[in-house]
């Protein structure tokens, strides 16, 4: 038998009701907000990823799935392809392909699949969904203001509410500018050179190449070297802590609550300034529900104008975990069953079933070989609110035979008033 690749899954019913909710719940809190949908494609170029994620990032270094694209013919050389790992390189691309700077600030969102070759766990896949958005913008178009953040994280709060998911805690971080990077960078050198012939071989490498990812280095014995390094909150600049002050202000006065969290470094090398997470209790190990932050130079990193902008990635599998709802409750049911009585009533009924279908019913047709005792259990598991008999003798008095399966009671119905009585709340 074949089956599903490992760390892919397939989403059935009931639960692809709970994922449709999320789904329309975004939209919803998006449109609030004024964000407009992109749709990116799900394989790029591999240097995108390289470039704007960063080549000593976990993503790149061992999480990507990349081909060549052999041309057809044996002289053509090869272009190598990335299945998205994330949307934000991807969203960045779009902008400066499309100079979408020309429209000043633009607020987009995604919803859809991203993947990497992690470790299969719960709440860990290697085909997933993000819900995303980014602000981005030039610099005249407010795209730098704390105020943004503020509302990204805002928007985040109102949505998770909207969901019904409580517990969750906002990690705030700001891990500076440019410059304050570049110090930090210095500093973490510093103090890892004498100490990092200790270390797993891979933070070893990242201590010289790229110090800032030995925070992302996961083996245990290497956590007490890595609890002893310098803060990035030590090293930021004037305007950077005061920017991070802002977004702290507005966060207060709209009532969103947050932990400041100096070891919150995020995955992705395009960050600057602020940077968050949304972990939830009730997730275990794969507690990270969403991660965001600023990536103010990533458009001119990936040869774009100057494009500061902010935003975050929702893990849609891990918040589906985290919503407290049962499938079941979320699914449709349909507002009837119509059971064709006899021969030559499934042309009948599907006549009726198109006629309240165009009125924005739920309908299930039944069929005319089956005997009225299996329609009417068959309606039933299904959770139909009504059955609806269609039987010759029906047909002719242009009435029909409405039973309301959850009281038992069966009442006549004329054809004219049959929408009005089905109808929920009618
Ligand atoms: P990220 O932190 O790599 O950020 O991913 C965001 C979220 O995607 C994570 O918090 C997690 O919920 C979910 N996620 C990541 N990997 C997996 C996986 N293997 N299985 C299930 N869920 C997963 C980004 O992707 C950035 N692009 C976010 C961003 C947007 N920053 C600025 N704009």
């Amino acid at each position: 038998m074949i089956k599903a690749v490992r760390g892919t899954r397939d989403l059935l019913p009931p639960d692809t009701a709970l994922w449709s909710f999320v789904d329309e719940t975004a939209r919803a809190v998006f449109r609030a907000y004024n964000f407009q949908e992109i749709r990116t494609p799900i394989f790029e170029d591999t240097q995108l990823f390289s470039r704007g994620v960063g080549e000593e990032t976990d993503i790149v270094s061992k999480e990507m799935f990349t081909w060549e694209d052999r041309g057809r013919a044996q002289s053509e050389k090869g272009q190598l392809i990335t299945l998205r790992p994330e949307n934000t390189a991807g969203v960045v691309r779009a902008y400066i392909e499309h100079n979408l700077q020309t429209r000043g600030l633009n607020k987009l969102y995604y919803i859809g699949p991203q993947f990497r070759r992690e470790r299969p766990q719960k709440g860990r896949y290697r085909q997933f969904y993000q819900i995303g958005a980014e602000m981005i913008g030039p610099p005249t178009s407010g795209s730098e203001s704390p105020a943004r953040d503020a509302e990204i994280l805002e928007l985040l709060a109102t949505f998770l509410d909207r969901l019904g998911i409580s517990g969750w805690t906002l990690q705030l971080n700001s891990i500076g500018c440019a410059q304050d990077r570049a110090n930090y960078n210095e500093a973490l050198r510093n103090a890892l050179d004498p100490v990092k012939s200790r270390m797993d071989p891979d933070c070893q490498r990242r201590a010289v190449t790229n110090p800032l990812r030995v925070f992302d280095c996961k083996v245990p014995e290497d956590q007490p070297i890595i609890e002893q390094l310098p803060r990035i909150s030590e090293f930021l600049d004037e305007p950077c802590r005061k920017h991070f002050e802002q977004v702290q202000e507005i966060l207060k006065s709209v009532g969103v609550p947050f932990t400041l969290n100096d070891r919150l470094v995020r995955g992705l090398d395009y960050y600057s300034r602020t940077a968050f997470e949304f972990t939830h209790g009730a997730l275990g190990a794969q507690n990270a529900i969403l991660g965001g932050g600023r990536y103010d130079g990533l458009s001119e990193q990936l040869g774009g104008p100057k494009a500061p902008g902010i935003g975050f990635a929702i893990g849609e599998d891990r918040l589906v975990l985290a919503l407290n709802r049962s499938a079941e409750e979320m699914q449709s049911k349909p507002d009837v069953y119509i059971a064709p009585l006899g021969a030559g009533m499934d042309r009948e009924s599907a006549r009726l079933a198109r006629e309240l279908r165009h009125q924005d019913l739920m309908v299930e047709l039944g069929d005319e070989t089956f005997r009225l005792k299996k329609s009417l259990e068959t309606a039933s598991k299904l959770g139909a609110r009504f059955a609806l008999i269609v039987g010759e003798n029906e047909i002719k008095a242009d009435s029909f035979a409405l039973k309301n399966l959850a009281t038992g009671e069966q009442v006549s119905v004329p054809h004219s008033e049959l929408v009005e009585r089905i109808r929920p709340n009618s």
